[in-house]
């Protein structure tokens, strides 16, 4: 028996506000707050040194991420966009280069591609809402240098296909892991399969510090480079010979961000299976309701090792999803179309102004300049991944749902697939 919708003036589904999505945020307790205190108390806020002898937090949290993460190295740095420059640079990434980026995704992968002076190349998404690898094959060009994986709302992107076409045409292969910390692609996590991965710890990410990113690499001369571009004096820090010292800025953590990153990363398993758990048993209930609608969810490329962070079902039409986002508003679920014409987001390409605008730093040079061939960008050059961006329905799925909100949730889904 179907239930009126709250649109229609009928009961809400949910009755209690869900939990807001910062699913590391929320988890902030006793160990993060001790563990400031300890950096505190120290007086030794610095890396590098201060009145405290003994490893730094910096040291400590990076040895237990590239553990955890499965890779020889790991690189704390200032954010996540620091992490795609440092990853960039430390590949040689320059003028005169193209860096094929998704789409869909946070404008900073792109950014990065620009502030090293090279030029982004977009590529379609799949329905998998992360980068087609069939695409990409069509966008590589004698100049590209780089492909980036972006492994959008916790999904990971088909890296046994990028890495086939990464090898094949001799470029590498970057994966911006910023919103997927702690995921997989066939058993093996998300960041060690590029050349480079770039992690975010920015207050909305999996695990955070409220700012902060990670490098991880295989690579000890890609780490070296990675440490003397995030450091001015990481070179000389790091006894590199100074005939071998290239120029950097400053992208490095400090303790107090560290130590914070340090107690989060301790939490990551417990988040990811509460995400998984509560993803699993929402599409359980809606599952029904679904298949009679006839709707899909986003293709995950490997449902084991989604982080389970984002419901994301793929709606017929744009107007349908507008509809259902409305419809699920009124019955108190926060869901949202990924693409709307009217709304300006940063996550997808045609609003990058700055990149679509071509716009540089001076008036003399700048990448487009730079570039070895003439780019160009248009609002309608990637109509696959608006189509399915504005079809996209999309909810958070938040560690702390209780099993009563996790009811309600699918309740308020049902009723709307019911009705479409
Ligand atoms: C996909 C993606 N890439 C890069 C970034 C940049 O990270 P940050 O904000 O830490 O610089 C973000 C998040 O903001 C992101 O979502």
């Amino acid at each position: 028996m179907s239930l009126r919708l709250a649109i229609d003036g009928g009961e809400r589904a949910v009755k209690t506000p869900l939990p807001p999505m910062f699913p590391g945020g929320m988890r902030i307790g006793a160990e993060e707050e001790q563990a400031v205190l300890n950096v505190l108390r120290s007086r030794r806020l610095f890396r590098y040194y201060g009145p405290a002898p003994g490893p730094s937090q910096t040291d400590l949290f990076e040895q237990e991420f590239a553990a955890h993460m499965g890779t020889a190295y790991a690189l704390a740095v200032s954010s996540g966009t620091a992490a795609l420059m440092c990853a960039m640079a430390a590949l040689g990434v320059g003028p005169g280069d193209e860096v094929i980026v998704p789409a869909y995704t946070w404008i900073a992968t792109a950014s990065a591609v620009v502030a090293l002076g090279a030029v982004p190349v977009i590529a379609e998404i799949d329905e998998s809402l992360t980068i087609d690898p069939a695409d990409v094959e069509c966008k590589i060009t004698p100049h590209t240098r780089a492909i980036t994986a972006v492994h959008m709302r916790g999904s990971p992107c088909r890296m046994d296909a990028l890495t086939e076409i990464a090898h094949r045409h001799n470029v590498s292969l970057i994966e911006d892991v910023a919103q997927a910390a702690g995921a997989s692609f066939r058993g093996k996590r998300l960041g060690a399969w590029g050349d480079a991965g770039a992690f975010s710890l920015q207050f909305n990410k999996i695990i955070t510090s409220g700012e902060g990113g990670v490098v991880l690499t295989n690579s000890h001369a890609l780490y070296k480079r990675a440490i003397m571009y995030h450091d001015v004096v990481g070179g000389y820090r790091h006894h590199i010979p100074p005939d071998e010292i290239l120029p950097g800025v400053n992208f490095r953590m400090n303790e107090l961000q560290a130590a914070i990153a340090l107690a989060q990363l301790g939490k990551l398993e417990g988040i990811l299976a509460d995400m998984r758990r509560n993803h699993a048993a929402i599409v359980e209930r809606i599952a029904d309701c679904a298949r009679s609608a006839g709707i899909l969810l986003r293709r995950l490329n490997d449902p084991t090792g989604d982080a389970g962070l984002a419901l994301v079902l793929l709606l017929p039409s744009a107007e349908c999803t507008r509809w259902a986002v409305d419809a699920l508003r009124a019955e108190g679920v926060g869901a949202m179309a990924l693409y709307r014409p009217d709304v300006e987001d940063y996550h997808v390409y045609r609003y990058w102004a700055p990149i679509m605008n071509q716009k540089t730093w001076t008036e003399q040079g700048g990448p487009w300049r730079w570039a070895a061939r003439t780019i160009e960008y248009a609002p309608d050059m990637c109509p696959r991944s608006l189509d399915l961006l504005s079809r996209a329905l999309h909810l958070n799925v938040s560690p702390d749902l209780s099993e009563a909100q996790i009811e309600e949730v699918a309740t308020a889904l049902n009723k709307v697939l019911e009705a479409l």
